[in-house]
């Protein structure tokens, strides 16, 4: 089975082929991402309009470029995917809208993908991740503990009450002068402070729940930059890394309660996967893997190139709903907003019947 996937929710745009096998195994053909992130960086985050419109200008070339490197044309897809939520509303109906055109010209069917459904099922493309285990999803837009239970059975034990875990990042990034994305500029000054320099908070931890919050930490960090100011390069990297660290508290606090309420509801998870650009911090990976051996789950963490937004993860989510017959009408529109658990679900497995 081999399925186009389109990615267009936010600043990446990126076109993949996929080939799921028989045996459920997947294989990526291509995978071609392009990055707007200096047409946004002067801003200091993502604008909708530039997003919209950058995606219209190379989608068509980054599609063409995916099918010459994987060999296949269109003729040969067993199918079309786009994310069509949650994300940009603009960059949506752009992808979307492509995946309509050539799903219709081609007789090909096409899939409506969740954003968030393919960043859980990524695990299974790079590592045959075996039903059911518990997704760590972090990145810009969203923070959610996830029960991945099936294809499209989806059970979300928390997220965050806020902002996510990447824009927390990138808001200290902005406020301490730091480049966008704030993430990385974060990790490499943090790596050079001092993290017990400063007392900042952190919010959610010791709670029953497995929910997030980081406006509370985001605000403190503002305190103490506008109480230091003007900030030598040493209290940006003091800052940094107690910021750093304060995630990586709450991280681990909210992760072992997650995991604490999935054994509960589900018994004990066949892995912890992690996703999202948060993912690709040095620290956090550190800190799951000491979380999965706590709880003696093996730690699935894809590649970083797969945990942030790319082609390949839509063309995979494509391929698994398309192999349960989850498959989508050139009526299915775009969602802004689009949670995980409102997805269609299967109604049988047979790829993991056999499996099992
Ligand atoms: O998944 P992603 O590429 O895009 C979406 O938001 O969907 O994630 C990007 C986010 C940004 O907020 C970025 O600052 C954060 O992930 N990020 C990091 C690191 N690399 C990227 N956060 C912390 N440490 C990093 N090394
Ligand atoms: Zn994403």
């Amino acid at each position: 089975m081999i399925v186009l996937g389109i990615e267009t929710t936010c600043d990446e745009t990126a076109a993949a082929v996929v080939e799921r096998s028989v045996d459920g195994q997947g294989h990526i053909l291509s995978n071609v991402v392009l990055s707007q992130i200096e047409q946004h960086a002067a801003f200091g985050g993502v604008v909708p309009e530039i997003a919209a419109r950058a995606h219209v200008e190379v989608l068509d070339i980054l599609i063409a470029r995916a099918m010459r490197e994987a060999n296949r044309n269109f003729s040969n897809l067993d199918g079309v995917a786009a994310a069509a939520g949650p994300g940009l509303i603009g960059g949506l109906i752009v992808g979307l809208t492509t995946a309509k055109a050539i799903a219709l010209v081609h007789e090909k069917p096409l899939i409506a993908v969740n954003h968030l459904e393919a960043h859980a099922l990524t695990a299974r493309l790079t590592n045959d991740t075996p039903f059911p285990y518990c997704l760590f999803l972090a990145s810009g837009g969203h923070t959610q503990i996830v029960a991945v239970l099936g294809v499209g059975d989806y059970v979300r034990l928390g997220s965050t009450l806020d902002d996510a875990i990447g824009e927390a990042f990138d808001k200290t990034a902005k406020v301490l002068g730091l480049g966008y994305p704030g993430g990385p500029e974060v990790e490499r000054c943090a790596a050079r402070g001092d993290p017990t320099r400063f007392a900042l908070p952190r919010p959610m931890v010791g709670r029953k729940d497995a929910d997030f919050s980081l406006s509370g930490l985001k605000t403190a960090l503002r305190l103490e930059a506008e109480k230091n100011a003007p900030l030598a390069e040493r209290d940006v990297n003091d800052l940094c890394a107690s910021f750093q660290q304060a995630v990586a508290a709450m991280v681990i606090d909210r992760l072992q309660a997650g995991l604490r309420l999935f054994e509960e509801r589900f018994g004990p998870p066949m892995a912890l996967v992690a996703a999202g650009g948060v993912a690709a911090n040095q620290t956090i990976r550190g800190l799951l893997q000491n979380i999965a051996t706590e709880v003696d789950t093996t730690l699935v963490l894809p590649p970083t190139e797969l945990c942030t937004d790319n082609g390949a993860m839509i063309a995979w989510a494509g391929a698994e709903r398309l192999a349960h017959g989850l498959i989508d009408t050139l009526e299915s529109g775009p969602h802004a907003r689009w949670p995980l658990d409102q997805v269609r679900k299967a109604d049988t497995f047979p790829a993991d019947a056999s499996r099992a």
